[in-house]
């Protein structure tokens, strides 16, 4: 079966970078990416390529190439799922906020409104992909809805759970570990399906690495990756309190055991703790399903790693209060980086909008500098907390667009993302313009931690 015709419904943080490039290797599909928001389809049509709405290295050249030449950005949803022959359902999938379930299992709303909305529309059979990351067994509702509200087409459901990372989507594109396709094996029309998906994939990532499984394993693959990765960043949190202790130093001991081949040597940076909008929405959702399975010790093993994170953040935070002579009550307190991490403007579930919370709720005053993430998204960060006035955390954090203008006079400087330019800062600058003693808080042990106490800073580091 040949593909001519893609939708991706949802123009996100997947789907944008995930069309841009299956645009740009198969120049002969068009791929048209369709979403509610208007303004970020408007974004990503933005004539100057340099103002789409997602920030990712590589990407705004590639979107400048396949743009209106095989990819588009539409909010005509109907049109587009009429015209194609598969189409990617890239919608988000938040943890719920209400009802059953809530705080726990995947909100999967949107995700029945696609499914209603390609019943309703179309009118040729479709192969319907499911590119947002689901809880197992999500395709047979799928299934069930296509099937029982369509115009009597036929449909097949594959699962393609995405795996890059934000600030590397492109790279991981081109060049993925590999790629996860599941479907209906069993059935001739299933394996058509998977081939053609295959097929597109194909174009430029080597067939040994393009995986195919049935639908449950694939669901299923995609949140055991997400809760292993965020189990090591766990650990090795869990370890650098302990080295705080001991005298042991967390890089030193991260270092030593990752040249473990068994063990391997990545994802094992100690941190404030992990953010971003998937680690902790998809383990809480993995917990859920286990405790719907009745699987309780499955359920308490993973949930253990959301405890230790939210720990990790909490403790970063008690321990600037701590050392800031147990206030920081009208203190100024600077934030070096907002986002969850380096060369992404993503700032969801970001350790530093929990330490900047914490550190309110101990009346500092707080300025935040980030590279790339705009003053509105720090204060609507904050305002989603709900933990005081709308008002008052515009009047107790400042945004400013300089590092060195964010911390003078400061009492205490924290570095929260690992953004390269914050190692290349002047720091004898940033030094004097400091109120004395200068504490630095770096909590993704980026700087050089002798020099910046040879400088005079009072330098605290996560895990020594
Ligand atoms: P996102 O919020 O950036 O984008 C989702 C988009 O879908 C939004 O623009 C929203 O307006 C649109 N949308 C929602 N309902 C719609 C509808 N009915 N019709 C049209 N558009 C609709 O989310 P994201 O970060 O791209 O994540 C999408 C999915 O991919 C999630 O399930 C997530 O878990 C998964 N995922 C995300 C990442 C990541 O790095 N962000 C990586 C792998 C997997
Ligand atoms: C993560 C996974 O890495 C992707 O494979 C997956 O597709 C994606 O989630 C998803 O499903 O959304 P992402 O959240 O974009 O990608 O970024 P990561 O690089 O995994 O970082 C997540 C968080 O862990 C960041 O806050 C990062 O700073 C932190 N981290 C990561 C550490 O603290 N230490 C590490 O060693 C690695």
């Amino acid at each position: 079966m040949e593909i001519n015709n893609i939708c991706c419904i949802g123009a996100g943080y997947v789907g944008g970078p995930t069309m841009a490039v299956i645009a740009q290797k198969c120049p002969e599909i068009k791929v048209t990416v369709v979403d509610i928001n208007e303004k970020r389809i408007a974004d990503w049509n933005d004539e100057d390529v340099e103002n789409i709405p997602i920030y990712e290295p590589g990407l705004s050249e590639i979107v400048a190439e396949a743009r209106d030449r095989n990819l588009f950005f539409s909010t005509d949803v109907d049109a587009a799922i009429d015209k194609a022959d598969m189409i990617f359902i890239s919608v988000n999938t938040p943890t719920k906020t209400y009802g059953i379930g809530k705080g726990m299992a995947a909100d999967l709303k949107y995700i029945e409104l696609c499914a209603r909305q390609i019943a309703r529309v179309s009118t040729s059979d479709k192969i319907v992909v499911e590119k947002s990351t689901l809880p197992v067994r999500t395709a047979e509702a799928l299934k069930n809805i296509l099937d029982n509200t369509g115009n009597g087409v036929n449909y097949q459901i594959l699962s393609n759970p995405e795996f890059l990372a934000e600030g590397t989507a492109v790279a991981d594109l081109m060049n993925p570990d590999r790629v996860l396709i599941g479907g209906d094996i069993e059935t001739d029309n299933g394996q058509e399906a998977v081939q053609a998906l295959v097929d597109v994939y194909a174009h430029w990532v080597p067939k040994d690495q393009i995986l195919t499984t049935n639908v449950w394993s694939s669901e299923l693959s995609k949140l055991t990756a997400n809760a292993f990765l965020a189990q090591r960043v766990s650990s090795i949190n869990a370890m650098s309190e302990l080295c705080e202790k001991t005298g042991a130093d967390v890089n030193e001991v991260a270092k030593a055991v990752g040249m473990d081949s068994r063990i391997g040597s990545k994802f094992l940076q100690s941190s404030v703790g992990f953010g971003g909008s998937c680690f902790q929405k998809d383990i809480l959702n993995l917990v859920y399903i286990a405790k719907s399975f009745g699987l309780e010790e499955v359920a308490d093993y993973w949930e253990q790693v959301i405890i230790m994170n939210d720990h990790q953040k909490r403790r970063f935070a008690a321990n600037i209060v701590k050392t800031l002579y147990n206030t920081v009550s009208g203190k100024k307190i600077a934030i070096l980086g907002w986002a969850f991490k380096k060369d992404t403007n993503d700032t969801r579930e970001s350790a530093a909008i929990y330490v900047v919370d914490y550190l309110l709720n101990e009346q500092a005053e707080v300025v935040v500098y980030d590279p790339k993430v705009k003053p509105e998204q720090i204060y609507a960060d904050l305002d989603y907390l709900n933990t005081r006035s709308e008002k008052e955390n515009r009047d107790r954090v400042t945004v400013l667009n300089t590092p060195y203008e964010a911390c003078e006079e400061a009492h205490a400087v924290a570095v929260l993302t690992e953004w390269d330019e914050f190692k290349d800062y002047n720091w004898s600058k940033i030094y004097d313009d400091m109120l004395k003693p200068a504490f630095l808080f770096d909590g993704r042990r980026l700087l050089d931690g002798k020099k910046k106490k040879e400088m005079g800073f009072e330098y605290y580091a996560i895990g020594s």
